[in-house]
């Protein structure tokens, strides 16, 4: 008797243990974000998009008042689109800058679940990129960086460094945790 009392209560207090958190579905989702954080784990795009790369410790402000008409208003498609998973910084500060690779990485965001951009604004925020990077960016020959533009991404994994206390070593390795 004392046995079969032992193993209900027993139950009972597993049952508790479980509704207290971790039955199996809640617990997939509470680990979630740390699953997000090695590659191929399967954590949701929008979970990812909330891990820390060094682009997100830059600037959230760009004067466009002086770029052409046609790009401002590209702007504001990019800053509506591009602000769904994560901060109008990361694009802004990333050091991809040529046309070909922001078509890349355009491409990439596109390709995300809930990003859901037509065709023609993609190719109106790619206009917008490709002009932005080519003032801010590039050198007059659209492929080499700028001293400028250089020495403040590195200013930008010093402050990675600062607020998560790990190095700078790449969005891979961000992503995967590292
Ligand atoms: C549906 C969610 C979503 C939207 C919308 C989105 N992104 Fe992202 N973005 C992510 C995720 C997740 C990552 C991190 C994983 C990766 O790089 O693929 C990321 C990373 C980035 C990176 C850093 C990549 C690297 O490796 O350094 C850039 C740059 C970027 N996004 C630009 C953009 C631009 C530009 C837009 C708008 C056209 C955009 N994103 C819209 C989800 C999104």
């Amino acid at each position: 008797m004392k046995t079969w009392r032992m193993a209900v209560g027993l139950a009972v207090a597993g049952m508790l243990w479980m509704g207290a958190g971790p039955a199996p579905a809640r617990k997939a989702r509470a680990e979630e974000p740390a699953k997000a954080a090695a590659p191929a784990a399967g954590g949701s795009e929008k979970d990812k998009a909330k891990i820390k790369l060094a682009w997100d410790f830059g600037d959230r402000k760009l004067d466009v008042s002086k770029y052409p008409a046609e790009i401002q208003a590209a702007y504001k498609d990019f800053e509506n689109q591009c602000t769904k998973c994560h901060d109008l910084t990361r694009p802004l500060n990333a050091p991809y800058a040529t046309r070909e690779e922001w078509q890349r990485y355009v491409k990439r965001m596109m390709s995300k679940p809930g990003c859901e951009m037509t065709m023609e604004k993609a190719k109106r925020i790619h206009k917008f990129l490709t002009h932005d990077s080519q003032v801010r960016k590039l050198k007059a020959d659209g492929q080499t960086v700028t001293k400028e533009w250089q020495a403040y991404l590195d200013e930008l994994k010093a402050r990675y460094k600062k607020a998560t206390g790990k190095e700078w070593k790449s969005p891979a390795a961000a992503l995967a945790g590292q």
